[in-house]
């Protein structure tokens, strides 16, 4: 028996990285998943690969329309709506202010905000009738970027601070109805890609030279974990075990709320 037995989730970005992982652990615990994917081989590989478990639609979270589609595929499909995952994004490599033209910025910032911010607007504004009929829930997707400086640059770290501030207006705003809450990973080594209009569309952070050496420096538990790894409090938020909580974010970052003043981590004398 799985925690999410006879539960529908619709997923974005399911086609790599976290959300692939998502996908996967969601179907292992008995769901049926629904998956909005931008990039069209990823998302017949996971239509392959899942068969009937899955519905996946190709489209991008930025436009209402393919998010529309995306909802009424998995409900055609699948019956219903319980969980909707807001979960594509895409990422500054850490560019900072001063490395921007000053004409450049405006279309940097729309163009991952579009994905990062509008997309989570747009699809659980899609989602929304679905997920009040089934008494469902939103998870959001955020990042250690939405706490803390340097986990990004400042359009990624801007725009993962806004989600913090939505998972707690539409908790506020969906309440009783539907539940809200997001998982704030720390680092991983997936796809997570650039943007066109700075010319990292085709870079990804796997191929960042030494991350996951960085990642275990600079964490206090010493990990640079897979996104399999980060998948537990995806189900937990999306099972009923979770019925009295909303607007509530899970940090699950190894621990970079806790890296002390004097040190990266305690562990004297243990
Ligand atoms: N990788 C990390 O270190 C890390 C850390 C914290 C949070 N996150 C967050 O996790 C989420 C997933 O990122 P990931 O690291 O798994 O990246 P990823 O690139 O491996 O996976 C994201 C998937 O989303 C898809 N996608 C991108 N833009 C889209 C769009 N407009 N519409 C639909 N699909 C789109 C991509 O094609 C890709 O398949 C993002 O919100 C990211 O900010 C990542």
């Amino acid at each position: 028996m799985g925690w999410l037995d006879g539960k529908v989730a619709l997923i974005t970005g399911g086609g790599a990285g976290i959300g692939r992982a998502l996908v996967e652990r969601f179907v292992a615990e008995g769901a049926k998943v629904g998956v909005l994917e931008v990039n069209a081989g990823r998302a017949e590989e996971l239509a392959a690969v899942l068969g009937d478990s899955v519905c996946v639609v190709t489209g991008s979270v930025a436009s209402f329309a393919d998010n529309a589609a995306a909802v009424q595929r998995t409900v055609e499909k699948f019956g219903r709506l319980d969980t909707f995952v807001a979960n594509a994004g895409v990422f500054d490599f850490f560019q900072p202010l001063a490395q921007y033209e000053g004409d450049q910025i405006g279309a940097a910032f729309d163009e991952l905000m579009s994905v990062n911010v509008k997309g989570g607007l747009l699809g659980v504004r899609a989602a929304l009738p679905e997920l009040v009929r089934s008494r469902g829930s939103v998870i959001f997707t955020i990042s250690n970027a939405g706490f803390y400086a340097g986990g990004g640059g400042p359009l990624y770290t801007a725009s993962k601070h806004a989600l913090v501030g939505l998972v707690k207006q539409l908790a506020h705003e969906l309440a009783p109805k539907v539940r809200v809450n997001a998982v704030a990973p720390g680092g991983m080594k997936t796809e997570l890609s650039g943007l066109s209009a700075t010319g990292t569309s085709g870079q990804s952070l796997s191929q960042m030279d030494g991350l996951d050496t960085l990642l275990k420096d600079i964490t206090p538990l010493q990990v640079s974990p897979m996104p399999e790894q980060y998948c537990g409090p995806y189900v937990l938020l999306a099972s009923d075990d979770s019925v009295v909580t909303t607007g509530a974010i899970i940090n699950t970052d190894g621990g970079f709320g806790v890296r002390g003043i004097t040190g990266v981590r305690g562990g004297e004398g243990l």
